[in-house]
């Protein structure tokens, strides 16, 4: 395959969650969207940068794209959503980002471009499952402390809203932010950036 073509950007459908509840529902969507590409186009697309639909998105709803066939999901963080990161850095491992799994412009509390819009590789860090949304504010199975977030059900990793990685888990990093730049106010690219300094 020659460079340009592996440069070449594909456009993907953005698979939004049907559920605004459910993480089974979410992380199940993105098997169809798997599955309907034809192996053609995913050997052409392996590498290539992603482009992704903001605008399908509504306030608090995740979706999902595949990049280098891996699930990067995209959440569109509401205000209430925002204002509780703010509150948690002592229940997380690395609250201000200061190991490296996320680009520069991303090494920030939020721990994204635009404090609304985040985007991360949806493998637990741990082991490399994918962990579940579960929204809910402090439930039963989860403590008063669960701001609401992503747990792992694989050996119980749990990460908040910027994919930041709560104490005393197994998992020891923050979930990775892949590059990614804004193409309009709706459109994302994901896999590709400006930034030359790697
Ligand atoms: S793979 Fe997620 S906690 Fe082990």
């Amino acid at each position: 395959m020659g460079s340009k073509e592996a440069e070449t950007v594909t456009r993907r459908r953005l698979v939004v969650a049907t559920s605004a509840l459910g993480g089974i529902a979410v992380v199940g969507a993105a098997i169809p969207f798997v599955a309907s590409m034809a192996p053609s186009e995913r050997a052409r697309s392996a590498g290539a940068p992603v482009e992704a639909d903001l605008s399908k998105l509504a306030p608090g709803q995740l979706g999902t794209v595949e990049w280098r066939g891996k699930p990067v999901w995209i959440l569109r963080r509401t205000p209430e959503m925002i204002e509780r990161l703010g509150r948690l850095d002592r229940l997380l491992l690395d609250p201000a980002s200061a190991r490296t799994q996320q680009p520069e412009y991303c090494r920030n509390p939020l721990r994204s471009i635009r404090p609304e819009f985040w985007i991360a590789v949806a493998l637990c860090t741990h082991l490399g499952c994918v962990p579940s949304v579960r929204k809910d504010v402090a439930p039963a199975d989860l403590g008063p402390d669960w701001p609401g977030g992503f747990y792992c059900p694989c050996h119980g990793s749990k990460f908040d809203f910027a994919g930041r990685v709560f104490r005393n888990v197994p998992a020891p990093l923050n979930l990775e932010v892949p590059r990614h730049k804004y193409l309009s106010d709706a459109v994302v690219l994901v896999g590709a950036d400006d930034d030359a300094s790697g």
